[in-house]
């Protein structure tokens, strides 16, 4: 496959949604961030020079790495019918997009590449995993032409990633636009608040999903369906039903159809470590199943598109990129502000961190998060009242991670769950109601003794408390992407009434 190894990356991906920036320099992040923390538009789909410019803080980029082809992409917008996008000539190539979405110029000087979209996922996946060998699977709502893909991926004797793509499933059967076209259907926004009906599901009953699966799935073991899901549903077929039911039943089939998914992965043979990819690895009530395929699972923490700005920049890299953890992005400077969050967590009980380096990723891991003291009956209402949240939303616990198997069952395949990739039920949860869901599982955050702030914080909180555990929320303003530097910190405080330290 390709050879060129080029030392410092610039990777990209931008154009649909959640664009994202990466910097690798000699196999090592230096910077990997989300657009729509600079620009403060939630799953803003384009760059800005605000990231640009922190990025190039980095130093200047020999190669530019695209995380997908434009052209390719471009024949399926002509036969999906998005005539706008397609023949829109400012973005037939990166140069050409870089100019019409950044004043900085020179980067269209720069050597480009370009990768396939599930390429790219794939890369992100293996390149940051601990693994020599892997089978990676890769399944999201629509890129270039692949929807699902399943790859052999392994190092060649000179340390090269070298990938084999063993089955792929295309465009318009999607188990991504399944779930986005569901999620619209029961009034969410697609494309965002899948999250949510994932959280719906919990409350439902499962038996909408023999109907579903009769009216759209034309065949369950490739996930192919009777019609393109791109646009929706139409809602006018449905009996008149509880939306939670629907999200139940979309969730029900969602996970056979990943599972049939995984097991042709699995039968390949190739390895029985897994680096899942792609938004649907989002789904983390889904990935609690994936133990009974595969022994060892890797899922990036940002398995979607911006994570993939990190793939495109690895794959130009051609080696294993070292990962040490999610926080690549926008620095606030200064000590994790431990013990002064243990003062406003006795005293208030809820306090707000904004502090190091920004999660790369859909969620906060403990520098721009809301903690919470997860004891007693009030707190779920105290903190959905804040962040003017559904009642129905439980919320994470992040926990010491050699305590986690003592508070809850970890699903095989997960003896640690370090960026909330899957749910495990908890052993005690009546004393725990704000962080168990309605079908009693969590969303569980283990932090490994790893000299990060909220490790710190977790240690301090476990010796003065005895509860090895915080509740855990993202930082962020509601319809607003995540808290990035203090000035958004500050406007938490002031429309919100809540601390956050620094
Ligand atoms: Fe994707």
């Amino acid at each position: 496959m390709w050879q060129h190894t080029y030392m410092k990356l610039l990777g990209i991906s931008a154009g649909f949604h959640d664009s994202g920036v990466t910097v690798i320099d000699d196999g090592e992040i230096k910077f990997a961030a989300h657009s729509e923390r600079y620009s403060k538009s939630k799953h803003d789909e384009h760059i800005n020079d605000q990231i640009l410019c922190e990025a190039l803080g980095y130093g200047q980029p020999d190669c530019l790495a695209y995380y997908e082809r434009p052209w390719l992409k471009k024949i399926r917008q002509i036969y999906s019918g998005q005539y706008d996008l397609a023949f829109d000539t400012t973005t037939l190539t990166v140069g050409g997009y870089l100019n019409k979405h950044s004043s900085i110029r020179g980067l269209q000087k720069i050597k480009t590449h370009t990768y396939n979209h599930h390429l790219s996922h794939a890369a992100a996946g293996f390149q940051t995993s601990p693994y020599n060998k892997a089978t990676v699977v890769v399944i999201d709502a629509i890129g270039e032409w692949d929807t699902i893909s399943i790859w052999a991926a392994e190092y060649d004797r000179k340390g090269q990633a070298q990938y084999r793509k063993l089955w792929r499933q295309r465009y318009p059967h999607s188990i991504g636009m399944f779930y986005s076209a569901m999620t619209k259907h029961v009034g969410l926004k697609p494309m965002d608040e899948e999250y949510i009906m994932m959280g719906m599901a919990a409350y439902g009953r499962v038996h909408w999903d023999n109907f579903m699966k009769a009216r759209y799935v034309a065949n369950e073991s490739t996930a192919e369906f009777k019609e393109n899901l791109h646009i929706g549903v139409n809602s006018e077929e449905w009996i008149r039903t509880e939306d939670f039911d629907i999200a139940a039943g979309a969730q029900s089939l969602t996970e056979n159809l990943i599972y049939n998914i995984m097991r042709k992965a699995r039968d390949f043979g190739f390895s029985s470590n897994l680096v899942y990819m792609g938004g649907v690895a989002l789904n983390c009530l889904a990935n609690r199943n994936l133990g009974a395929y595969f022994e060892n699972i890797w899922i990036m923490p940002n398995p979607g598109d911006a994570g993939s700005s990190l793939g495109a920049a690895a794959l130009a890299y051609g080696h294993r990129v070292s990962w040490t953890n999610a926080f690549l992005g926008h620095n606030i400077a200064g000590d994790y502000p431990t013990v002064r969050a243990l003062d406003a967590l006795t005293t208030d009980k809820i306090v707000g961190i904004a502090s190091g380096r920004a999660e790369f990723g859909p969620r906060a891991l403990g520098n721009r998060s809301l903690l919470a003291d997860p004891r007693g009956p009030d707190i779920k209402d105290k903190v959905n009242e804040i962040k003017r949240r559904q009642k129905f939303r439980p919320f994470a616990p992040v926990i010491l991670e050699e305590q986690a198997q003592e508070y809850f069952h970890m699903p095989p395949g997960f003896s640690n769950s370090r960026y909330m990739q899957a749910t495990a039920y908890c052993r005690h949860p009546e004393q725990f109601p704000a962080i168990i869901h309605h079908d009693g599982s969590s969303r569980v955050q283990t932090v490994p003794a790893d000299g990060t702030g909220i490790r710190e914080l977790l240690e301090k909180w476990f010796v003065l408390t005895g509860c090895p555990m915080l509740l855990n929320t993202s930082l962020n303003i509601r319809g607003e992407p995540m808290v990035n530097d203090r000035a958004d910190a500050d406007r938490f405080e002031r429309l919100y009434g809540i601390r956050v330290l620094s």
